[in-house]
């Protein structure tokens, strides 16, 4: 399931749609993964996507405060839940499940669209609506 990047993905911020594309490329090196079979390549590109993830959604977390984002909490939420899924399909690698690389697949598929295009995508409008670009670094 090759995940293709369009403009629905985009949200208007630069960095942000860099790192959204950087993830887009590793859930797609999933592809060439077998689907019924044990592999260790499953494993590495889940250790790669989480770190990724960490360092993203870190960066997202510190805008949201920077323009005390409303909806914090609830896309705080949304980034604990997509952990616990990382989380349950670590295990399944750890335990050899077997259509693993599919499952994940169907389920960040469904996720991008969920979160990178309507949650983040609204994030991005409300900081840039509200001086996020002009708020001074960290
Ligand atoms: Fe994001
Ligand atoms: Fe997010």
């Amino acid at each position: 399931m090759h995940i293709e990047w369009t403009k629905v993905f985009e949200t208007g911020h630069a960095e942000i749609d860099r790192e959204h594309k950087a993830i887009v490329d590793i859930i797609n090196r999933l592809e060439d993964m077998p689907e019924d079979e044990y592999s260790e390549d499953v494993g590495d590109i889940l250790c790669q996507l989480t770190e990724y993830v960490i360092v993203h959604f870190g960066r997202e977390e510190q805008m949201m405060l920077r323009v005390r984002y409303p909806d914090y909490d609830a896309h705080m939420l949304s980034h604990c839940q997509f952990f616990a899924h990382l989380t349950r399909f670590t295990y399944g690698f750890e335990t050899r499940q077997t259509g693993l690389s599919r499952d994940i697949q169907e389920y960040l598929a469904g996720w991008l669209v969920e979160h990178e295009a309507i949650e983040d995508a609204a994030f991005i409008r409300y900081w840039l609506a509200y001086g996020g670009a002009s708020a001074p670094p960290d």
